[in-house]
């Protein structure tokens, strides 16, 4: 496939901006304004962005959120750049350092007097928890200042082409797309101070975040903080599961839903659950093959409604099977997989290749936490909920005092959780940092309800127990 920016889709429209060129490794790149570095050389056919430290094995991209540092390259001298979450710029010069890059000899700031400024709260993250806590909290009152490392926010949702199911008040039957943009222009419309593309590395316990936008570092003095840092995905163990073509399905959303550009020709989609459903469809969609979809389990994990879609469109899901290798020499060339009785064993003589030259792995999340426990914050291991997540109160309070955790960084759930959480946590922070008042009771009442709403019947049962067991007294978080 020569061209692999995407320039005709049934749902999107990739409104590209200025073209221009870049340097990597002393050939030209083409790329288009907002592009990131990571899309624009995945498009002209590089697959190969870094290497191992110990093996020097070659590493792909694969969660494409800056997440998971498989796309770190030197750009104009800087090593160490993600260059997922880094848009491409004109006449700028990237090249691949390897698994050990040299000390830069560059101005990297130290000594400079670094701006410091005072607010009342910081929103981290802007996906669907971190834009309705900016929105409760200007609601009521707040100044609100939101960080995102996204050109745009919106998070994850503004890779969902795909309605929404839920209650009608929870924008059920809307486009998870239409949602972001809506919830980011109501943010915008309340005055909510947004921060694009820039990284939050940490927190000082004087109540201080750290920031860097394009190199610069900046230090906000915060009243609070909501900490909606989201989630990330997790790996399979297989050989040959470092190779470039093995991609997250979250990256290989974000590649071609955001991006506008198709990770390959013909993918294996390894899990059956709601994401690796959708994202099956999705490559449908934008014109890629699926070869077929396998699930361990021995049921589909997703809704039937999406399964019977890619069903429909003629790709097979293979229940009880498990992947146990990806062919090639050094990047994705095929698969190979087989059946799994119900002890997990191999099903002997079921073994086979599958053609393929990307390996998609939707085998589910784990909350992004690593904010959170350099703050401190109290943390349990909850299985229910995806792996650890810190200890809260009811209102979303962590046990390090003016922190505030809401959406997948507090447990693995649905969008509309997410924010419902971001509604109870932000009006909680406004409480807490201002006088008592009825508006504010009311929106905490209003989010608690739709949460119960939410988690109750058997579907509900994992997240509310999960929820039970790290919600804490009060007391406890001090
Ligand atoms: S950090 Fe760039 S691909 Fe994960």
């Amino acid at each position: 496939m020569s061209e692999k920016r995407i320039f005709d889709h049934p749902v999107l429209k990739f409104d590209r901006g200025q073209e221009f060129y870049f340097e990597f490794e002393g050939k030209k790149i083409k790329a288009y304004e907002g592009e990131t570095i990571a899309s624009a050389l995945y498009a002209d056919g590089l697959t190969k962005f870094t290497e191992s430290k110990i093996l020097e094995r070659p590493r792909g991209f694969f969660c494409a959120i800056g997440k998971c540092s498989s796309c770190i390259m030197s750009v104009n001298g800087r090593p160490h750049v993600r260059t997922c979450v880094t848009q491409a710029e004109e006449n700028m010069k990237v090249e691949r350092h390897g698994a050990r890059p040299k000390f830069p000899g560059i101005d990297v700031g130290r000594g400079k007097e670094i701006k410091e400024k005072e607010i009342e709260i910081a929103i981290i993250g802007g996906g669907p928890a971190g834009l309705m806590a900016a929105i409760t909290a200007a609601k009521l009152g707040s100044e609100v200042h939101l960080f995102d490392e996204g050109s745009n926010p919106g998070g994850q949702l503004i890779k969902q082409t795909h309605q929404f199911f839920g209650s009608h008040e929870e924008d059920a039957g809307t486009r998870g797309i239409v949602i972001g943009e809506n919830l980011a222009e109501e943010a915008q419309k309340l005055g909510v101070n947004i921060h694009p593309k820039t990284k939050v590395l940490g927190y000082y316990f004087d109540r201080k975040v750290a920031v860097e936008r394009k190199g610069r570092f900046e230090i906000y003095d915060v009243g609070g903080i909501v900490y909606a840092g989201g989630a990330i995905e997790n790996y399979l163990a297989f050989e040959n599961n470092d190779f470039p073509g093995v991609y997250g399905a979250g990256g290989v959303q974000t590649l071609m839903n955001e991006e506008g550009i198709v990770p390959g020709e013909k993918v294996l989609m390894v899990g059956s659950g709601n994401v690796g459903l959708i994202v099956s469809y999705q490559l449908l969609q934008a014109g890629v093959d699926v070869a077929e979809v396998i699930e361990a389990l021995p049921t589909i994990g997703g809704y039937q409604v999406h399964a019977s879609k890619i069903r429909r469109a003629g790709v097979p899901i293979q229940t009880s099977h498990t992947i146990v290798k990806a062919v090639g020499e050094d990047e994705v060339e095929g698969a190979v997989v087989h059946q799994v009785d119900e002890d997990w064993k191999k099903v002997e003589g079921t073994e086979r290749k599958i053609d393929c030259d990307i390996i998609c792995l939707a085998v589910g999340l784990r909350p992004d936490t690593s904010f959170l426990r350099q703050a401190d914050c109290e943390m349990e291991y909850v299985a229910e909920l995806g792996g650890f997540v810190p200890l809260r109160t009811e209102d979303m309070r962590t046990t390090t005092k003016g922190i505030y955790v809401a959406g997948d960084s507090a447990g693995i759930e649905e969008a509309t959780v997410a924010a419902l959480e971001g509604k109870l946590a932000g009006a909680a922070l406004h409480e807490e940092l201002n006088e008592e008042d009825e508006e504010t009771k009311r929106l905490k009442r209003e989010a608690k309800k739709g949460l119960e709403q939410m988690r109750k019947g058997p579907y509900g049962k994992v997240p509310r127990l999960g929820v039970k067991t790290c919600t804490v007294d009060e007391e406890v978080c001090g």
